[in-house]
């Protein structure tokens, strides 16, 4: 029997096919002998072009093409947690049991297990009248996690019937619906076209504080749950690394962690070491809340270019549950390649840089699905966004950063220079900016009215005056400040040594609560505070420095696990102390 489309030309991940069935954009189809899967991303009057998600080696022209009628999709369902996908939400990690450790080409494996059974506590009754997107129940999916069991937004109507409190697969049948369209029955199971985003009630505000346990972001550059961070950065400086943090330490409900286009040995670094992980709230393994989606460097560029909207879509429909859901991408730019890479295959017109014209839009498509939301489930929920962004030589100028700065709230911006005096993390107090000030000061407030709004104030203040004094040292020397003004520069390198610089391997460090980021800040400014005191009576500013309270505030962030914050307050005793008996010298 002669197939009806076949294979015309190939061109790396891309093809063009001929042939008289109609296929649509955005089509899911299997592609030549193996039948390897691919999507339709252009028609045009004598041929179709497709993107092919797996390596094309040994592919002949001639070969058929098989149309699914559907689009792209992932499955949705209990399962998910905890899982390892690839671009385009295929398991990793399940496969890899069944099939050995790398996917053989063609493998159309469903998304999720069919046979494990979850316990599913129904929360609707026979009469109800539901519509898309509520909940009708509930599956206890790890210790740290409920599933919200969702209607699909597409139906609604009268419940028939309910299956009672048991064990069920995704597949079974836990609820018959009569709908306009007759009675339909429904699953734990929904899938979801990966490049459409899902419907909620209305946006609303971004009030809610991510909290990272960073004190550089939480302090200076903060982002709310459903905010947009990018963080740039070049070749070390310490993107994947501030990723990984935000993704052990940051209080959202989900972590979705695309590692898109790096080096595998990080992702791996991920699955070995999140296992082990405790969260510092719920103290149960951070793994029970996290997802990974791994499209590494060996892996096709066509995969990469759809991972992002395989972790957005699965952060919305957690969203959509009512949770607070953070997606880390690591990294845009490697993910902007593959684009540049399939733009180049199709022989488009290249704009800046080799990027096709249309970078930007997509970046939208991408960054405009993070935001709070009422979902349809009447809850809210939020996905916040943080994309880190590789500009080769640390050239911000470049157009992935440039575009990415159109979507995003909050700029974290790694300073080469930082790095290369190992302050970490290098996040640059100049160059870094957050635009959500005002959504997370009520949060803020809740630890003192005012309190960190007057500290960060005077962080800042502090941080842009010594910038400025730097620049006049340069020229005239550090001898010829007058004291207060050197007093300036001793504080900020407080401000800078014994507060924005956080070790990640520092285990006392690595987290920081929001009692220990207040008190440090609380205490380094006393020490400002009662040194001007001391100048005003004439103590000279490098008698000052040379106590041994000067030192012991730069090491005290290092010294003090959770749970041990009072120490750093107590500091300050120490500070009247010998203060008070300097006084007494003069
Ligand atoms: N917060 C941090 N604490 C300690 N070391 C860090 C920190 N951030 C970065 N580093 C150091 O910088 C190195 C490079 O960081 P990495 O995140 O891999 O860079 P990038 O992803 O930007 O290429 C790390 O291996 C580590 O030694
Ligand atoms: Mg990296």
């Amino acid at each position: 029997m002669e197939d009806s489309i076949r294979i015309l030309r190939i061109n790396g991940p891309i093809i063009w096919s001929y042939g008289d069935t109609p296929l649509k954009i955005g089509e899911q189809v299997f592609v030549g002998n193996l039948q390897l899967i691919a999507e339709v991303i252009g028609i045009e009057a004598d041929h179709t072009i497709i993107q092919v998600y797996e390596d094309t080696i040994e592919l002949k022209p001639g070969e058929p093409v098989y149309p699914t009628g559907l689009p792209l999709s992932i499955e949705l369902a209990p399962g998910l947690i905890s899982s390892i996908f690839d671009g385009i939400g295929r398991p990793l990690d399940y496969l890899a049991t069944k099939e050995g450790d790398f996917l053989k080409r063609g493998t159309h494996s469903e998304g999720l297990d069919r046979e494990k059974k979850w316990e599913f506590t129904p929360s609707v009754k026979k009469g109800d009248l539901i519509s898309g997107g509520e909940i009708i129940g509930n599956v206890k999916e790890t210790s740290l996690f409920n599933h919200r069991i969702l209607l699909p937004p597409s139906i609604s109507g009268r419940v028939v019937s309910v299956r009672e409190h048991d064990e069920y697969t995704i597949e079974d049948e836990i609820l018959q619906i009569e709908t306009s369209k007759g009675t339909e029955s429904v699953s734990m199971l929904q899938k979801w076209p990966v490049r459409t985003s899902r419907p909620f009630i209305k946006r609303l505000q971004n009030k809610k504080m991510l909290f990272t346990g960073q004190r550089v972001l939480d302090f200076l550059f903060p982002i709310p749950k459903g905010g947009v961070a990018a963080i740039p950065g070049g070749f070390g400086t310490g993107k994947t690394v501030t990723q990984h943090q935000l993704a052990k330490w940051s209080d959202a409900d989900i972590i979705i962690y695309v590692g898109c286009g790096e080096r595998g040995n990080e992702m791996t670094q991920v699955l070995t070491e999140f296992p082990e992980l405790v969260d510092p709230v719920t103290e149960r393994p951070l793994m029970e809340r996290t997802i990974l989606i791994a499209n590494t460097s060996n892996m096709p560029v066509t995969a990469r270019e759809s991972s992002i909207y395989t972790g957005i879509t699965l952060a919305e429909y957690f969203r959509d549950q009512g949770y607070d859901v953070a997606v880390m991408a690591d990294s845009t730019s490697r993910w902007a390649e593959a684009l540049r890479e399939i733009s180049g295959r199709l022989e488009e017109m290249p704009a800046e840089q080799g990027y096709p014209a249309y970078l930007g839009s997509r970046l939208a498509e991408f960054y405009e699905r993070a935001g709070s939301v009422l979902a349809l489930s009447h809850r809210e929920g939020s996905v916040s966004i943080i994309g880190a962004v590789s500009p080769a030589g640390s050239d911000f100028s470049e157009p992935v950063t440039q575009n990415t700065k159109r979507f995003i709230g909050a700029f974290w911006a790694l300073s080469k220079e930082l790095a290369s005096a190992r302050h970490f993390p290098a996040i640059s107090w100049t160059d870094s900016y957050s635009e959500y000030i005002e959504n997370v000061k009520p949060w803020w407030d809740q630890f003192g009215n005012d309190k960190w709004s007057s500290f960060r104030n005077r962080m800042m203040y502090l941080l842009t005056e010594d910038q400025r004094l730097q620049q006049i040292i340069k020229i005239i020397g550090a001898d010829s400040l007058p004291d207060d003004q050197r007093l300036i520069l001793e504080t900020a390198k407080l401000i800078k040594q014994g507060f924005l610089q956080q070790s990640a391997i520092n285990p006392n460090d690595a987290y920081s609560s929001i009692e220990k980021q207040m008190s440090l800040a609380e205490l380094i400014l006393y020490y400002y505070d009662e040194s001007r005191e001391l100048l005003k009576k004439g103590i000279p500013v490098i008698r000052i420095w040379a106590l041994p309270i000067t030192t012991e505030i730069l090491r005290i962030k290092d010294k003090t696990p959770k749970g041990e914050e009072h120490f750093i307050s107590e500091l300050k005793s120490r500070i009247n102390k010998e203060f008070s008996e300097l006084k007494t010298r003069y």
